[in-house]
């Protein structure tokens, strides 16, 4: 049976990912910190686990739990957006924001990427369009910007290490999406992002070289 493992699954596009992975009879795994959203996620069918990404004990109880396991997909899709405004960042905003999107990634990837390597699958980051470098056209939100740029080169690195051995590292852009992160105007459903997601997942050949997506499946420059 083809296994999907959704980090950060309690809510928005997360949880729409295990919404959809077993409406088409894939097995789940999928992580929330709160006992609540296990409890929901068990309800859908989907084996919880309860994980704060910033608990350094828990990420490496994650790894002892999944041992084993082969992942088809692996998708960190956990994130914060940090302050709205582009003032000057406080230390604990900057803190919060990159523990989440950055630290997490470099101490959850090294963890998965060899579980997605056993079935030659793939492994992908929630990133966003904010964190290229060379499609950048606005500053706003200059410090989620910066943790995205720095998730992808996290991802890249990845794929230097693991790449060779059947790992396929996907930074995906979800679109700007309906959940609440992207607001009640933003562009699109958080199950046109799941899908979108989901149909490029599985139709990107594989490839040792790290690859940045829109959820449609068309390529962002770095
Ligand atoms: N929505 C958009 O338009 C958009 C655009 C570009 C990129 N993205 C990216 O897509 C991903 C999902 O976004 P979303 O819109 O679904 O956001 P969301 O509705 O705000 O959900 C964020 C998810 O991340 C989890 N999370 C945050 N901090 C965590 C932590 N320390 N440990 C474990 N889980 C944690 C949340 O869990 P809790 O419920 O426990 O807080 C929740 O499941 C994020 O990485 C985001 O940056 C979103």
């Amino acid at each position: 049976m083809t296994t999907a493992l959704v980090i950060g699954a309690s809510r928005g596009i997360g949880l729409e990912l295990v919404r959809q992975y077993r409406r088409d009879g894939w097995r789940v795994i999928a992580t929330a910190r709160k006992q609540e959203d296990c409890d929901a996620l068990a309800a859908l069918g989907a084996e919880p686990h309860k994980l704060d990404v910033n608990n350094v004990e828990a990420v490496a109880g994650i790894g002892w739990k999944l041992d084993g396991e082969e992942l088809d997909v692996a998708i960190l899709n956990a994130g914060v957006y940090g302050p709205r405004h582009d003032g000057f960042p406080t230390e604990i905003d900057f803190n919060a924001v990159m523990h989440t999107n950055v630290l997490a990634a470099m101490r959850l990837l090294p963890v998965l990427a060899p579980l997605v390597g056993a079935a030659k699958g793939k492994l992908a980051v929630l990133s966003s369009r904010m964190g290229s470098l060379s499609e950048r056209s606005s500053p706003a939100g200059s410090l989620y910007r910066a943790s995205k740029a720095a998730l992808n080169s996290v991802l890249i690195d990845t794929a230097l290490v693991h790449g060779k051995q059947g790992v396929t590292c996907v930074a995906f852009h979800p679109g700007w999406v309906k959940t609440d992160m992207g607001g009640a105007d933003a562009d699109i459903t958080p199950e046109q992002s799941a899908a979108g997601i989901r149909s490029t997942l599985a139709t990107l050949p594989g490839s040792d070289q790290a690859t940045y997506r829109n959820y449609d499946g068309t390529t962002i420059g770095w």
